[in-house]
């Protein structure tokens, strides 16, 4: 028999502690109980390390249209229009709520420096220098600190949700009631009770061999959304960053787009141009065709990276807007005031991830997702450069002022929901070779990047998904037998986000935006409206709605082993 005992109980969970996650803890109101978790420490999370900036169009109507227009562009068309109009709209609003905050963006208060990345017909990017994400960070944590009612937990790794009908209560819609987490710093699995949960826990480009992500970016908010029952779309379009320091040392440290959009060039080793070849607006086309056209310049001629020059503009200019990259840039033995940086394409962005409305409601009741675990509908098939801090800023707020109306409608949690089994891993023991955990990491990495990256066809695809199937089964072997560990939950969760990826891939017979496949060369405009969509149990289909079309079952059932541990 499970225990019961009565688990802490809060009014709003929240899962990650970036931009997303902070900012929807901030704008409920200040007599909510909040709870707020991270795996690691309160900064991990990319958000720290984004560099560009926030996209928003503080140019009045003009500026606000010509920022749809090229977010649409960017996505490929894909892009849902009512979605783009809303968040670019709120673009002004935000940037107000963050100076409000103290943050000092580069620029005057009333006239802030805006820069210009990819894809951008405008300069329309507010940022701090090159250092936007950190000082973001700042700023948000410093009006955290000021909240009694917003509790933060380091090093607490969520593990799964508790749903109502994992309880047993099928005859009632699914709710979410809260989360199975690892306290990493006593390594107990604790359970967490709240009347609404929300997913903030970053994207899933670890799944790739090289990354600009930090290291938690293991995709975990989109695989427990998904395994309690959440529909995820466009996971086929992982976005890689054409320029990232070609440096192993610097652990794929990335060269902002800005330094493109204040003038830089990308060089081939000879020194020739190449990027006019591939798009008319050259460097500054959006980020899929420029990632492309790097690879495709690599494979023609063999070599290991390309070159990105912005040293003409002189020390002064480099030094002021890009501080942060050139001292990082010194530390590995490049300056970019003299010199050409090396430069290689890495993941960056999970474009895709767990559906959810105009809230940031999903699919299951109580339950949210919001910054890089979500799809909202605004990127499409490739995000337009720094409209991802602006996503995660309007969807927080947007999210938190939901959760208030109901808070107001003084929800009743049922009996069900007050009689949460402990956790339960007395089936379980110590891992008896942690070394596997690790060896599985690299392979479903490795693999990714093999068959599952810039340029795809289907063989490789296929042959991705019979690699994951295998990876899947070890994986869901050595959890149903183990206790839990970071790596462990991280590495269950990257198995079932890559699997996602590598469905969703396999079912868009297209070319489009960042899915570019050999085998279906060209888009289909038939498809320029049709989001990838994976259903969960138990239809446990990837299908392209709305179209009907033989779609693609999935090879295995979803991981049933969490049944050993939790036995709900
Ligand atoms: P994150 O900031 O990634 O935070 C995730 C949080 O979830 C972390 O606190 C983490 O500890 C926590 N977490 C994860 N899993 C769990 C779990 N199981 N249990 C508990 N906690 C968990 N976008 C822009 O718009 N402009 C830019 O200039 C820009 N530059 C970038 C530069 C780099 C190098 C990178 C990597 C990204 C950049 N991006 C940029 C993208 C942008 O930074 C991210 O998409 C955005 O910060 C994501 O915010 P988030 O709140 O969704 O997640
Ligand atoms: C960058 O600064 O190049 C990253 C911007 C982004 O990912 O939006």
């Amino acid at each position: 028999m499970p225990n019961y005992t009565a688990p802490p109980s809060f009014d709003v969970l929240i899962i990650g502690s970036g931009a997303a996650g902070l900012s929807a803890a901030l704008r409920l109101p200040p007599e909510t109980s909040v709870l707020l978790l991270s795996k690691s420490s309160i900064n991990a999370g990319s958000t720290p390390w984004a560099q560009g900036g926030i996209a928003a169009a503080l140019g009045g109507i003009e500026d606000i249209e010509q920022h749809i227009q090229d977010t649409i562009r960017a996505g490929n068309d894909l892009p849902d229009a009512a979605v783009v109009r809303r968040v670019v709209q709120a673009g002004a609003e935000q940037i107000d709520w963050l100076l409000s905050l103290g943050m000092p963006f580069s620029g005057e208060s009333n006239q802030l420096h805006l820069t210009r990345e990819g894809g951008h017909g405008a300069r329309r990017v507010a940022h701090a220098a090159d250092h936007t994400g950190r000082t973001l960070m700042e700023t948000l944590l410093d009006a955290v600190q000021a909240r009694p009612n917003i509790t933060v937990q380091e090093h607490h790794i969520a593990v799964d949700l508790i749903t109502s009908h994992k309880l047993g209560a099928t005859n009632e819609p699914n709710r979410c009631l809260g989360a199975y987490v690892l306290d990493l710093t006593s390594d107990t699995v604790n359970t967490l009770r709240a009347d609404h949960v929300i997913l903030a826990t970053g994207g899933a480009a670890k799944a790739y061999l090289y990354t600009t992500n930090p290291d938690g970016s293991t995709g975990d908010g989109i695989a427990m959304g998904w395994r309690a029952g959440c529909r995820v779309a466009n996971m086929e379009f992982m976005q890689f960053h054409p320029t990232c320091l070609f440096e192993p040392r610097a652990k794929s440290f990335l060269i902002s787009e800005a330094v493109r959009g204040e003038g830089g060039v990308l060089l081939l080793p000879d020194g020739t141009r190449f990027m006019q070849n591939y798009h008319p607006d050259a460097e500054l086309a959006p980020r899929d065709v420029v990632a492309r056209a790097i690879d495709s310049e690599m494979k023609r001629l063999g070599i290991d990276c390309v070159y990105l020059d912005i040293s003409f503009k002189g020390a002064e200019f480099i030094e002021k807007h890009f501080p942060m990259i050139q001292a990082r840039c010194l530390q590995y033995g490049y300056d970019m005031t003299t010199q050409p940086l090396p430069v290689v394409p890495a993941a960056h962005y999970t474009c895709g991830g767990i559906m959810v409305d105009e809230h940031g409601k999903t699919d299951l009741g109580g339950l949210y997702a919001l910054g890089e675990t979500s799809h909202t509908g605004l990127h499409g098939a490739n995000r337009l450069a720094s409209n991802s801090l602006l996503e995660c800023l309007v969807y927080g707020q947007a999210a938190a002022e939901f959760i208030a109306s109901q808070l107001t409608a003084a929800y009743l949690p049922s009996p069900l929901a007050l009689a949460v089994p402990d956790w339960d891993d007395s089936q379980v023991t110590d891992a008896d070779e942690a070394v596997i955990v690790t060896h599985n990491w690299d392979e479903l990495r490795r693999a990714m990047w093999d068959y599952v990256g810039i340029v795809r066809t289907t063989k490789r695809l296929q042959r991705a998904a019979h690699r994951i199937a295998l990876l899947r089964r070890e994986i869901q072997d050595y959890y149903a037998h183990f206790r839990v560990s970071n790596n462990l939950i991280e590495l269950r969760n990257l198995v079932d986000v890559a699997e996602l990826i590598v469905r969703a891939a396999l079912n868009r017979h297209e070319s489009r935006g960042l899915h570019f496949t050999r085998d279906f060369p060209e888009s289909d405009p038939a498809q320029a409206q049709l989001n990838t969509i994976c259903t969960p149990q138990p239809a446990n289909l990837c299908s392209e709605a709305p179209v009907v079309q033989p779609v693609t079952p999935w090879n295995e059932p979803l991981d049933e082993s969490s049944k050993l541990k939790t036995k709900i």
